[in-house]
């Protein structure tokens, strides 16, 4: 019996790449810059599976032109890389990497959280380029965390987790979902809904984006939503980059209409190097790094692995966006 075929666009953990050798024969794109869309196009054209990264643009033409593809599994809980109506119709199961990442991404949120509140990396700057003289008592001030109100929109796995996270704060939590939690989950976990976006942004201290990137949440936070919230606001975003109106954010920055913000992901990522954003000293960016923790990664290549080799055997992958 003829092995499948597949193509690994990025290089990912030993155990996981093992694991996809013993049942297929693999091809492993070996550089750390992801592969084009024509090398791309290319390799998938003869593959029955692929295991891509969120850099990888895998749409409709692609599907088309890899009449082979039974799998796409992609390493990450996010999927908008991929047309997945698409793939859906043609019968290619998406695979994802939900839960594993859930509180590792918290984790690095609340730093983001604490270190634009508290100007961590400002800090730093300070006493690196010279400028720490003396203890001064107006030097570096930020904004206190404990006892603040933090708004959560989009309270999914991630958001419940910074949720959990801020009661250690003795924080109090709003939240504006889809989806009201039940009374009791309410209760247990601290939450106060709020049914109106704009109330949760004019009352909160912290406001942290957990939602995904699809046609309704495109630049779900613009020059209007920046415009009602405090001028001590401290506001995150670790979700997709253009749920964010990015020149609103700088113009919110710049004008002083917002205290700080950290950000882990941008509407063009890298961020290019000409970008204003780059040029403030009240923003952090971080390189999209949310789940990048050892364990973390090793889990989730595992669960790529497992959802491809699911999907090359003609059953639906454990983790599948679209059963
Ligand atoms: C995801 O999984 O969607 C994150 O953005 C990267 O881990």
């Amino acid at each position: 019996m003829t092995r499948p075929r597949v193509f690994v666009t990025r290089k990912i953990f030993r155990e996981a790449l093992d694991r996809i050798s013993q049942a297929a024969d693999m091809e492993v794109w070996p550089d750390d810059l992801p592969p084009s869309y024509d090398v791309l196009l290319r390799k998938a054209r003869d593959a029955d599976g692929i295991l891509t990264m969120l850099t990888d643009k895998i749409d409709a033409n692609l599907m088309e032109k890899s009449p082979r593809i039974r799998v796409i599994s992609n390493m990450a809980v996010g999927h908008d890389n991929i047309d997945v109506a698409a793939a859906t119709r043609r019968g290619i199961r998406v695979g994802y990497t939900p839960g594993v990442l859930t509180e590792t991404t918290a984790d690095l949120i609340f730093s983001l959280i604490m270190a634009a509140a508290r100007r961590v990396v400002e800090a730093d700057k300070y006493t690196r380029d010279g400028q720490w003289q003396t203890w001064g008592p107006m030097v570096l001030l930020g904004q206190d965390i404990h006892h603040a109100t933090l708004g959560i929109i989009g309270l999914g796995r991630i958001g419940t987790e910074v949720a959990r996270r801020a009661r250690g704060f003795d924080m109090k939590i709003l939240y504006y979902s889809r989806t009201r939690r039940t009374p009791g989950e309410e209760t247990r976990l601290g939450l106060e809904y709020v049914d109106q976006m704009p109330v949760l942004l004019s009352r909160s201290d912290f406001i942290s984006l957990h939602v995904p990137l699809i046609k309704e949440t495109y630049h779900l936070i613009g020059a209007k939503e920046f415009a009602v919230m405090k001028p001590t606001a401290v506001f995150i975003n670790a979700s997709r980059g253009p749920v964010t109106d990015q020149r609103a954010l700088y113009e919110a920055l710049k004008s002083g209409k917002i205290f700080s913000a950290a950000i882990d992901v941008t509407e063009t990522e890298p961020i290019p190097m000409d970008d204003p954003l780059l040029t403030l000293r009240n923003i952090i960016i971080t390189p999209h790094i949310g789940s990048a923790g050892v364990l973390t990664r090793t889990k989730m290549s595992l669960m790529a692995a497992d959802n491809l080799l699911a999907g090359l055997r003609g059953e639906t992958p454990p983790n599948c966006v679209n059963p």
